[in-house]
């Protein structure tokens, strides 16, 4: 029956074949960001509004993909894209300070609990690294604790255990010296990690957990959360939220506002670019002040920041205006997408489960979801919990809803944006209701 809905997904996407096939002679596995690639071939999109997204060959699909979770209002928004219409005009990269930028980190400042101090830089993976060198400055200790499962972006101190096996090197070139004071724990675990970083301690610089991990899309416990607080300030060291998936997206004040958890540091990315490339970094002054380098000597500073690109007009202006349009209407878009979510894991979770012995669990909190099928009892609370899951199936399961006109990237977590309706998650639910009747 999987093999049917392949055939089918290959029927209805010629065109995006054909660009695969050109793609491979150019680009090494066709794709440049590896996640983008799921078997036998993505589809190729030529556009995107509200909660749909189009291919080449013409199909459209209701997508929870969202541009990896980043566009909380949906595909061209109207608030962000008026602003970007009035701003391209005037010069679309300065390279210079811009007020747009200023007002960007203002946005942050007043609504991340956390955020004395903001710094934008182009991308997440910029802001995790430089988030790890401000914890290490800041403290004069070398340890970086990270969790099983945790993806910060590819640089070489925090690409350690993403995915399983945990204990093999996730990629050639990264050298084991790069990754000599990089440890790693069990999440949701308080024994587990109490140990780690009780071993740690005297060498402890920081801790950097999502507080929803994105592989699995598991939430951590607000205990859990609390607990590695507490082991923070007892062993004197730095606790980093990477909130580039959750920041803005599970409330106003992200998911710190929601657990009611302050970290010392947060790295920001996704919805705070408002679909544009961006990055940040916000925390506690003291901290952020090392990098100030504007008086003092660099020895005695910590030099972060740079790129190119950083701070661009674009993406502080769209991010300025998705974050403005939330802080105007966030007891709406909150409560909706919320909603939907609820309304989306319960209804998926009912459709599939007591099937022919599949234990599918839809995991997530606020709007983000991820359906896995369980080989056997239990739950996921760690993504080591993804083990006892049947990729296989679970890769299937989201090629038969992209044959339904429902798009999830294969495998990864999805979200809800302001755009999608009780409609469309109504057609979800029935999308899957009817690959249950096929299984
Ligand atoms: C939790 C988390 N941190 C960091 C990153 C890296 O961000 P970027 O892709 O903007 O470099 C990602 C990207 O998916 C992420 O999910």
């Amino acid at each position: 029956m999987w093999e049917d809905y392949v055939k089918k997904y290959e029927a209805i996407t010629v065109k995006s074949k054909e660009l695969y096939k050109r793609a491979l002679k150019v680009i090494p596995g066709g794709v440049s960001h590896n996640i983008r690639f799921f078997p036998p071939y993505p589809f190729y999109t030529v556009k995107a509004r509200g909660s749909k997204i189009w291919d080449v060959d013409g199909n459209v699909y209701t997508d929870y993909w969202m541009g990896h979770m980043a566009l909380i209002l949906g595909h061209s928004p109207e608030p962000v894209v008026r602003c970007i219409r009035e701003h391209i005009e005037n010069g679309f990269h300065f390279g210079t300070v811009n007020p747009y930028a200023l007002e960007l980190a203002e946005a942050i400042q007043r609504n991340l609990p956390s955020a004395e101090m903001v710094r934008l830089g182009c991308s997440g993976t910029e802001a995790t690294m430089y988030a790890v060198r401000l914890a290490r400055a800041y403290t004069g200790k070398r340890i970086v604790v990270k969790a099983e499962g945790g993806w910060h972006g590819g640089n070489p101190i925090l690409h350690k255990a993403v995915s399983a096996p945990y204990d093999k090197p996730d990629s050639l070139g990264i050298l084991e010296d790069e990754q000599r004071f990089t440890r790693t724990m069990p999440v949701n675990d308080v024994e587990g990690s109490g140990l780690i970083l009780r071993e740690c301690r005297n060498d402890l610089a920081c801790v950097i957990v999502e507080p929803v991990v994105g592989s699995g899309c598991i939430p951590l416990d607000r205990d859990y959360l609390l607990f590695l607080r507490e082991q923070c300030d007892r062993y004197n060291a730095v606790l980093i939220f990477d909130e580039v998936i959750t920041g803005f997206r599970l409330g106003i004040s992200s998911a710190q506002g929601f657990y009611r958890v302050k970290p010392d540091i947060t790295t920001l990315g996704k919805v705070i670019g408002g679909g544009f490339p961006i990055g940040a970094i916000a925390g506690c002054s003291e901290i952020l002040k090392l990098a100030d380098l504007t008086s003092g000597r660099k020895w005695e500073k910590c030099w972060i920041g740079g790129g190119t690109f950083s701070c661009n007009p674009m993406s502080s202006i769209a991010g300025l205006a998705t974050i403005e349009f939330l802080e105007e209407n966030a007891n709406q878009v909150y409560s909706k997408i919320n909603k939907l979510g609820d309304e989306a894991r319960r209804g998926i979770d009912k459709a599939l489960n007591g099937l022919k012995g599949l234990n599918a669990k839809t995991t997530g909190v606020g709007s983000l979801l991820l359906t896995h099928f369980l080989k056997e009892e239990g739950d996921i609370k760690s993504p080591r919990d993804r083990l006892k899951t049947d990729l296989e199936i679970q890769r299937n399961f989201y090629i038969a809803l992209i044959t339904h006109g429902v798009f999830f990237l294969p495998g990864h977590a999805g979200a809800i944006s302001y755009t999608h309706t009780e409609e469309d998650i109504r057609r979800l639910i029935e999308a899957v209701e009817k690959i249950a009747e096929g299984i």
